[in-house]
């Protein structure tokens, strides 16, 4: 029988570049994200026995659980789980104001309870299967760096509810990955930074999202390992 796959935000960038790996290596792979439905489908299209999009916007415990519901009756069991989808505004770390309140909402109801309700209400389903959850954090959650301070914070937290929730889940891996700078639609105007990466990580690139995917894979399959948090940043945390 086929493994599944669920993928948080996999119409574009880092989660489409896991969509496709784990296609690959001959997963079903259900992906989400909560407005692209049009590029969702149209991925979906190039392979509808294992590409499925659905809808669901990781701020709404309702469509979570409806995406259940659509695991529970078309599969019956779910093998992976990687919590991709997130949420930034760039706001230099000095501008206190422009860190709105409703800015640290919206990042942590995102990032945050967003991978919380994703992976607490799928638990039972990974634990039957001995499962394992991949979490995209970021190294904005292991420097003093980042988009923002709000998702900085978000990040940390997320690493730590890695941890957290690998000592806590019998017989469920949970990972995080953390990427350094990739290049994605996220970061498409971030050229000061890219030139910034070129000039001081080891290996002199910003990341491509298949440099991530590949990691992301690897984590997911990796038998005994649990409660790790992996940089893949080309060593930049190496030299800030
Ligand atoms: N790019 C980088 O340099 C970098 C570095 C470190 C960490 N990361 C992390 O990697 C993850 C993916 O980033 P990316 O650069 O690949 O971004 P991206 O290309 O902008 O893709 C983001 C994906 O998430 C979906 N999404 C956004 N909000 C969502 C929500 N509330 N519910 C469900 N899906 C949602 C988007 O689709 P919709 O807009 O249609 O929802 C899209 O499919 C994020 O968690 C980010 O923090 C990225």
């Amino acid at each position: 029988m086929k493994k599944i796959a669920l993928v948080t935000g996999g119409t574009s960038g880092i989660g489409l570049a896991t969509v496709e790996a784990l296609h690959r290596k001959g997963y079903i792979v259900v992906f989400t994200s909560s407005k692209s439905q049009v590029a969702g489908e149209q991925i979906a299209s190039q392979d509808r026995e294992a590409l499925r999009y659905l809808q669901c916007d990781v701020t709404n415990k309702d469509q979570i659980s409806s995406v259940k519901d659509t695991l529970v009756e078309h599969y019956g069991r779910l093998d992976v789980l990687i919590n991709n989808a997130g949420y930034t505004e760039v706001v230099p770390h000095s501008n206190f104001e422009g860190a709105t309140d409703e800015l640290w909402m919206k990042i942590f109801t995102t990032n945050v309870m967003g991978t919380w309700w994703m992976s607490t209400l799928f638990h039972d389903l990974l634990k039957a299967e001995a499962g394992s959850i991949v979490n995209i954090t970021s190294i904005a959650g292991l420097r003093p760096i980042g988009s923002s301070i709000p998702y900085s914070v978000s990040k940390a937290a997320l690493n730590q509810m890695t941890r957290l929730l690998a000592a806590s889940m019998d017989n469920v891996r949970v990972n995080a990955v953390a990427p350094g700078l990739i290049d994605t639609p996220w970061t498409e105007s971030w050229d000061q930074l890219r030139e910034n990466v070129r000039r001081v990580a080891p290996l002199h690139r910003s990341g491509t999202p298949e440099d991530v995917a590949q990691v992301v894979v690897s984590v997911a399959e990796a038998a005994y390992l649990t409660g790790e948090v992996i940089a893949v940043d080309g060593g930049l945390t190496l030299k800030v």
